[in-house]
């Protein structure tokens, strides 16, 4: 069997996704209780981070210390990455020496010629396109509070981003239905939208797209790399906000989630934010327990 890589959601089938949001699960359990598990004993990460991170890089490398491992930490202004080494020689280079690399970076073409070269599992830490690690921990925190989200209404209000692209590959193999409603301009990409078939629906406004949801989630108007378009953003994105008026109009026991870092009363008004709706720090939190099960079954070659 070729190499498995995590560049997408897609590149797990929906029965591993279950087994490794239960193993996610239990496995943080255990660590509340005291009890260690070791499985990447002497296993090493290389974590290169062509963006900011907070939240990816503490969890991936608290997670390989947990189980056991090692993470090292690249960026490109400390290596060759940022001075013109080809991608394909650094995934010969880099490979060669450890068991797993995370990448997040810009082009998501540049990770996919990464994992082309690359003779162990790379990890998406986020690109342009796809965010699919913080969408296990989305699921890790929804399948703990309400079970399964099989049949569920989950409505993504804002820019049709990597964030939304992943909840529509999530919508795919987690069997939900995804409500999406974002500006003109702002539209996911349409292939991606088209593959969900009839679980993917494109609404107007935000009250349309959270009407009877079970699930509201958002994320910053603007992402790495478009920051010179933020003003512009702030008022296309304006008819958009999370508030309560938009929670309103979705179910009653609804969560809110937001992969963080969120932006008080832009896409999320604080009062949501901080609302008892709001599960964005256990879904913190879980970044760390979800991409622990992903690390094992990655490069243990399964779980
Ligand atoms: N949500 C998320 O990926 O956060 P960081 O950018 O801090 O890693
Ligand atoms: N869409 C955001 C997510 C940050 C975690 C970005 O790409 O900047």
């Amino acid at each position: 069997m070729s190499q498995r890589h995590f560049i997408s959601l897609l590149d797990l089938t929906s029965d591993e996704h279950r087994a490794l949001i239960a193993h996610a699960i239990d496995t943080k359990q255990k660590l509340k209780q005291g009890i260690s598990h070791t499985p990447l004993s002497g296993k090493l990460l290389a974590m290169i981070f062509e963006k900011s991170s907070t939240r990816t890089r503490v969890s991936f490398e608290a997670g390989m210390y947990q189980l056991g491992g090692h993470a090292i930490f690249m960026s490109p202004r400390d290596s060759h990455l940022g001075r013109g080494e080809p991608i394909e020689d650094s995934a010969k280079v880099i490979s060669s020496m450890v068991d797993g690399i995370l990448i997040r970076t810009f082009g998501h073409d540049r990770l996919e010629t990464l994992a082309q070269h690359s003779c162990v599992p790379v990890i998406n830490g986020l690109s342009d396109l796809l965010h699919p690690c913080q969408l296990l921990a989305d699921m890790q925190t929804w399948f703990e509070l309400r079970g399964d989200i099989a049949g569920a209404t989950v409505a993504w209000i804002g820019d049709g981003n990597n964030m939304c692209h992943s909840y529509i590959n999530a919508a795919i193999r987690y069997g939900f239905n995804l409500r999406v409603a974002a500006p003109p301009g702002h539209h996911p990409d349409p292939d991606l939208v088209q593959s969900g078939g009839d679980r993917i629906s494109l609404h107007e406004t935000a009250i349309d797209a959270a009407q009877n949801a079970d699930l509201v989630v958002t994320d910053v108007w603007a992402s790495m790399g478009q920051e010179e378009e933020q003003e512009q953003r702030l008022q296309s994105f304006a008819d958009y906000q999370v508030n309560d008026r938009i929670m309103q109009s979705a179910h009653a026991d609804a969560l809110f989630m937001h992969c963080l870092p969120a932006h008080r009363d832009e896409e999320v008004s604080t009062a949501v934010l901080e609302s008892p709706q709001s599960v964005v720090w256990q879904e913190a939190e879980n970044r760390l327990h979800a991409q622990k099960a992903l690390l094992e079954f990655l490069l243990c070659g399964g779980l």
